[in-house]
């Protein structure tokens, strides 16, 4: 089985904070999902969100991977990184005109559209080049993804895709708009979901609306099905690569896909998490009362996910085999929330220890900020440092 490596003598070189790929992990990782999703013919589109990091993005155009971008930014990385316009596809609820222009002149593969205003603004951009713009429809399937309530995206209470009742409003408008052509219809029901269960329910949801689409007269090419697919945070060693092809199965049993249709899926977490590595450095052990604090010079700028999601990440101490004792692991950030993990079991730690925070790979780098004017993290990757 892959497990992430250190190069810590490289590390002890090297400005900390700082992010971490091993390649390797990620290689693995990337052919496991092809093996799969060849099996069943699926396509796979990385979601861009997820990790941008160049030498990351390489690797993942390298195993012949699409995009899903959210932003004119990520169409403009996925193109950079050698990501042909034929496999990118492009979501999100509020394009601005200058992105939707930026996906026409590339030709991408296809909008994923979640409004009326927004169908109507891309035919009249199209039109204004002579072209027809693919679109897929997307649909605010209302399953729920039984995940943190601020990643998920498929309840009618959220801001994301075409409700159900409004789709016959959105489909009878197509013969009218001559610039823009519906070949999909697309899906994302949140992030971080490991009960399969929740991907049944989508499937189930999918072929009802095959069956209105039918009835409606619309030949769809294609279904995508967005991504979501959790990883293991509490066990990064145990678990580097998440269970596929047990993932993939439940869209092969469960959705009635017609013979002319491809599958297509956007997922990032899954493919990027468990390779990155935020690396950072003991500043002080400070003693308070009967608490341990380990303060680190990482904090919720080059790491959001615990203080914005109370997301579990697991901490490791790389320059210590001592044995462990409990601190609450926090940041220099002048914020309270600047906390990574209470009250945890650590190696034994002192000033100048190097500090592993695991299955950051995913909505880590992508997320920094420069909040109290602190410098966005540098990234390293295994090809680089071993
Ligand atoms: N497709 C669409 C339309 C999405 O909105 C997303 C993620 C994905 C695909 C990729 O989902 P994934 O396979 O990565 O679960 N910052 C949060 C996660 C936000 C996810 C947003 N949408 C976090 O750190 O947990």
């Amino acid at each position: 089985m892959i497990k992430a490596k250190y190069p810590v003598a490289k590390f002890s070189e090297i400005q900390t904070p700082f992010y971490y790929y091993d390649l390797e992990v990620l290689r693995e990782t990337l052919s496991e999902i092809n093996a799969q999703a060849n099996k069943n013919k699926f396509h796979v589109h990385y979601a861009m969100k997820a990790n941008a990091n160049p030498g990351v993005l390489e690797v993942i155009k390298n195993a012949g991977f699409g995009a899903d971008c959210v932003s004119g930014g990520e169409v403009e990385a996925a193109l950079k990184a050698g990501v042909p316009a034929t496999k990118v596809v492009f979501a999100g609820v509020g394009k601005a005109d200058w992105e939707i222009n930026l996906g026409l002149e590339n030709d991408i593969f296809c909008f994923n559209v979640e409004s009326v205003p927004e169908l109507e603004v891309i035919n009249e951009l199209a039109a204004a080049k002579g072209k027809v713009a693919n679109v897929a429809l997307r649909i605010n399937p209302n399953v729920s993804a039984h995940t943190h309530h601020y990643i998920t995206t498929g309840l009618s209470e959220n801001k994301f895709g075409i409700n159900m009742e409004d789709l016959d409003l959105v489909v009878d408008l197509f013969p009218s708009l001559k610039h823009v052509k519906l070949i999909g219809i697309h899906f994302h029901i949140g992030s971080q979901i490991t009960d399969m269960t929740s991907f049944q329910g989508l499937c189930v949801r999918i072929n009802e609306l095959q069956q209105y689409f039918l009835l409606k007269n619309v030949r769809l090419e294609h279904i995508n099905v967005g991504g979501g697919l959790g990883i293991n945070y509490e066990h990064p060693n145990h678990f580097p690569i998440p269970d596929f092809e047990a993932y993939f199965n439940v869209f092969r049993d469960h959705l009635e896909l017609k013979e002319h249709q491809t599958l297509h899926f956007e997922l990032g977490r899954a493919v990027v998490a468990q390779c990155g590595s935020l690396i950072s450095r003991v500043l002080y052990v400070k003693q308070s009362g009967s608490k341990k604090f380990a303060i680190l010079d990482a904090g919720f700028t080059e790491l959001i996910r615990p203080a914005l999601y109370q997301a579990y990440h697991r901490i490791e101490n790389l320059s210590s085999e001592l044995p462990t004792e409990k601190y609450d692991v926090v940041g220099p950030i002048c914020e309270s929330s600047d906390t990574f993990a209470k009250g945890f079991e650590l190696n034994q730690t002192k000033r100048g220890d190097i500090i592993a925070l695991r299955s950051a790979g995913a909505y880590g780098e992508i997320m920094a900020s420069q909040y109290n004017l602190r410098k966005l993290p540098k990234a390293y990757n295994s090809d680089e440092l071993i």
